[in-house]
């Protein structure tokens, strides 16, 4: 390994009390490997979703692509397209808060104003179908004097709502790997980013 400690090399201490500075670095050089096979991981996750109709017309693997390929092929760029690809991702493990789950994911990796789209998009899209459940269409008006507002009402109007189309060819998820290789690789916001930085 870079720093010269062993592949399979392993930190010492039994409590975090007795850590040094050399099992930090073994676990700091670890991380950093461990890190590069995020966007893999992410993906591998997305695709649990293949196969998961939830009674909608297509599956939810399917309405993420179709909501990335609307958005890529609308001009939109890599980072929008990448949130656009993962905004349901947290449909397996948040299924009474989906939208918190992306967010989470995203978070390092985009910006505000796409971080907000993604983590609010829950409200803005039941503006297409809360009524039929007995819920406020209108929720999203909390938000009526946020600076994403329109963003967010935008995403869910062009390609997120629109995005149930069983006869649309959206584009495979292999399209997207690289996009989302790219978005992952750069971090900009994390409480460990001047330690990783200080790894590279
Ligand atoms: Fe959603
Ligand atoms: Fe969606």
């Amino acid at each position: 390994m870079a720093d010269g400690h062993a592949v399979g090399e392993r930190a010492k201490f039994r409590e975090m009390l007795e850590g040094t500075k050399e099992d930090w670095e073994i676990i700091a050089e670890h991380s950093r490997i461990f890190n590069k096979g995020l966007a893999k991981r992410v993906l591998d996750h997305l695709r649990l979703l293949d196969g998961d109709f939830g009674g909608f017309p297509i599956d939810r693997l399917e309405h993420s692509l179709q909501t990335a390929t609307r958005a890529h092929r609308d001009g939109r760029d890599e980072e929008y397209v990448v949130c656009a690809l993962l905004h349901d991702i947290g449909d397996t493990l948040g299924s009474m808060n989906h939208p918190d789950v992306a967010a989470a994911i995203l978070k390092p990796f985009v910006s505000e104003e796409n971080l907000w789209m993604v983590a609010n998009h829950g409200a803005f899209q039941g503006y297409y179908f809360f009524e039929y459940l007995g819920l406020d269409k209108n929720m999203r008006e909390q938000f009526k004097d946020s600076p994403h507002y329109q963003r967010c009402a935008e995403f869910c109007h062009k390609y997120d709502q629109a995005a149930f189309d069983p006869d649309y060819e959206s584009e495979p998820l292999e399209f997207f790997e690289p996009m989302v290789e790219r978005v992952f690789s750069k971090p900009k916001n994390s409480m460990y980013l001047k330690a990783m930085k200080s790894a590279e």
